[in-house]
């Protein structure tokens, strides 16, 4: 490998001007010098005096960490909790940390965060971070969300589908609550104690929320943001990771100090942009700054998030990897350089006419929005600047903004928590309409799911489905395990399955010496039974060894611990609703692959494909031709059917997660089966 000066160097088109200065100090005067603060006294006014609010503002003016607390301290939330949500679970509990910090609290005591599978508050917690899809999980145990007194619903420019479920699930539940007559919401209609909403958002797209909640009020925090120069590259692009690594080396060696974050699309991009500016990095001159990365994305466990926050120490240049994350939700100090490879990952459904009937995380351009977000991160402590890897050509054609998930995700889930709520999905009076097609397709899911009957109710079994923290189709493969007496191995593995990270790690040209590794818990049926297997020598070597002792372990067996770490955490998680509905965790058949198999057949009906005369694969519900993962160790193997845990959508169609089944287990809990 060349060095990075001998790299061939990025040619940059015009560029913009200039900006002026900023002060930093103690976390309080932080605080009151932020934006916002200026603003304090009118913004409590305006929420105290309505029902709705709606508050934009430049990322990083103080909306997300001041609001609650001017809230707060005055005294409005003093009949319930103050709920703000978020898009993302790391969101939720980074700024819970912080917002803990200012109040010079621990986190979990006064203030909280509540996200899938993990949850710090306690009976004294007044102000909860949580992630949209907890509260729209409340709703099901809480309609009316009577515990919360304010709900701030943040990021509602992201528009997720969960957003917009509580978007328009809050506005009905606030009639009710504060009775439909009442604008001002001083007065309870009834004994329930009235509800206030504030929706924030980072992008001036107010009209669209303001319109739908009768003509809310409309608030704007002029930000602080100082000019940040762009550059766009001269010509397009092939390799966005090289060339961002390029671009790196380039600031590094051309920019006086200061930090600098590049956008990624994924987990997979970060990891092999961190290792090679490391390795460019460790060849560098000994007089030159010094260069420490930090990673940034969803899946990241918090300790490691924790660095990205933490000071830049002296004659060294923090290095920030990111996906979107660190577009509008997260807030990074020390910026002064932005890298923008213009790409962002985005979960789409492929519908079944292209082959698919699945959401899959696809690579795209990002919108113009995103673009100018990316960019302004450079500017907030100073002037600044952002290179964008991609021509002025490219960002002109960008769409403005990025459509609604609901417009374009799978809406099986929703559908099923609606139907638990009493609503129905062609009802519910949303911003933007869910497509008729979408509608359909969950539907015809959940009727294979038996979580609806054929006049589309929702049946016993659909109402137990809906309790558990994850999609429908994982939940009917637990519940399946009582009428196979093997619950205890089922959810095993169907934590290990809803971990953020695959337990096996996947090194494409290390392939052979991985499946010798992994021999002793290789299981003939397939990838479920293998990952059960790996959990339990896991959990063995977890008893008897120390920490180092643990890491050798999983790095000799190529597995990765921190998912086995979490997935026993999210086992706690299941076997506590499963404890709720009556139902034993504790059944075990641990030989029994074919008891363990039937209750997988029953949630992956859909998620299945059949061997055909070619020696192809074809889905059974669906027209695609799929392949199953390289990665799998039923990988070349022809057997009669497979069932599978996801899709992904690269050069071809992959199964990922594959078992081998006899077909004869499809007829047996497939509905049209019973009744045609
Ligand atoms: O929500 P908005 O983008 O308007 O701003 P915020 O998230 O409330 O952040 C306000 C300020 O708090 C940021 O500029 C950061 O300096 C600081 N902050 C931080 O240092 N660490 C966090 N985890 C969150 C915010
Ligand atoms: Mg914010």
């Amino acid at each position: 490998m060349t060095s990075p000066r001998k790299k061939a160097r990025i040619h940059w088109g015009e560029e913009g001007s200039s900006g002026k200065q900023k002060g930093v100090s103690a976390l309080q005067k932080q605080r009151e010098q932020l934006p916002i603060a200026k603003g304090k006294e009118a913004l409590i006014r305006e929420i105290s005096d309505n029902n709705v609010i709606i508050l934009l503002g430049e990322t990083g003016s103080g909306k997300t960490t001041q609001v609650p607390q001017y809230i707060l301290e005055s005294g409005m939330a003093d009949t319930g909790i103050i709920a703000v949500t978020q898009p993302r679970r790391v969101a939720a509990t980074s700024l819970a940390a912080r917002v803990a910090a200012e109040q010079g609290v621990a986190v979990g005591g006064l203030v909280g965060y509540s996200v899938r599978f993990d949850e710090a508050c306690s009976a004294n917690t007044r102000i909860k971070y949580v992630s949209d899809g907890m509260l729209v999980r409340e709703l099901l145990s809480d309609p009316l969300l009577s515990r919360y007194s304010v709900i701030v619903v943040d990021e509602a420019h992201e528009r997720t589908l969960r957003t917009d479920f509580l978007i328009a699930n809050l506005k009905t539940i606030q009639e009710k609550r504060n009775g439909a007559n009442d604008v001002k919401g001083k007065r309870a209609a009834s004994n329930l104690n009235p509800l206030k909403i504030v929706i924030m958002s980072a992008t001036l797209d107010a009209e669209k929320f303001s319109r739908f909640y009768n003509h809310a009020r409309v608030l704007y925090v002029k930000g602080r943001q100082h000019s940040v120069q762009i550059y766009h590259t001269a010509v397009s692009q092939t390799d966005y990771v090289d060339a961002a690594l390029r671009t790196f080396f380039q600031i590094h060696t051309d920019k006086p100090p200061g930090d600098v974050l590049i956008f990624l699309p994924g987990q997979e991009d970060i990891e092999s942009l961190d290792k090679s500016i490391k390795l460019y990095a460790r060849r560098l001159p000994e007089e030159r700054m010094s260069v420490v990365v930090c990673p940034m994305y969803a899946s990241l466990p918090p300790t490691q998030q924790a660095r990205i926050f933490s000071p830049t120490p002296p004659n060294t240049r923090k290095c920030i990897l990111s996906t979107n994350i660190a577009e509008t939700s997260i807030t990074i100090p020390g910026i002064r350089y932005v890298i923008d490879t213009g790409k962002c990952k985005e979960k789409r459904y492929l519908s079944k006419d292209t082959g698919g009937g699945f959401d899959t995380l696809l690579t795209r351009d990002i919108t113009k929005s995103s673009a100018m977000q990316r960019a302004g991160r450079a500017g907030r402590e100073g002037p600044g600047f952002c290179f964008r890897l991609y021509t002025e050509d490219a960002f002109t054609s960008m769409a403005l903004s990025a459509e609604p998930e609901i417009r374009r995700c799978s809406l099986t889930q929703s559908l099923l928590q609606l139907k638990c709520l009493g609503q129905d999905l062609e009802a519910v009076e949303f911003m933007d309409r869910p497509n008729v097609e979408a509608i359909y397709s969950a539907l015809k899911t959940l009727w294979l799911l038996s979580a609806l009957d054929n006049a589309k109710n929702l049946t016993p079994l659909g109402r137990q489905m809906a309790s558990f923290p994850v999609e429908p189709y994982l939940a009917r493969i637990i519940l399946a395990s009582r009428e196979h007496g093997c619950a205890s191995e089922v959810i095993d593995i169907v934590s290990l399955i809803s971990s953020s990270s695959n337990p096996f790690v996947d090194i494409s040209d290390q392939r052979d010496a991985i499946a010798d590794a992994r021999r002793k818990f290789r299981h003939p049926s397939g990838d479920h039974m293998t990952m059960l297997n790996a959990l339990r020598s896991y959990q063995d070597v977890a008893t008897t060894e120390n920490k180092s002792g643990r890491k050798e372990w999983c790095r000799q067996h190529f597995v990765n611990e921190r998912t086995f770490v979490e997935a026993l955490k999210i086992r706690d998680q299941l076997r506590l609703t499963c404890g709720r509905l009556g139902m034993d965790w504790r059944t075990t058949r641990a030989d029994n692959d074919e008891a363990i198999l039937r209750c997988f057949v029953a949630g992956l009906v859909q998620q299945s494909a059949f061997l055909q005369p070619d020696g192809s694969y074809k889905q059974t519900i669906g027209q695609a031709a799929v392949k199953i993962h390289p990665g799998s160790i039923l990988c070349e193997k022809k057997v009669p059917a497979i069932i599978y845990d996801e899709l992904v959508y690269t050069s071809q169609i992959y199964a990922r997660g594959v078992s081998s089944v006899p077909k004869s287990f499809f007829t047996a809990v497939t509905p049209s089966s019973k009744q045609s």
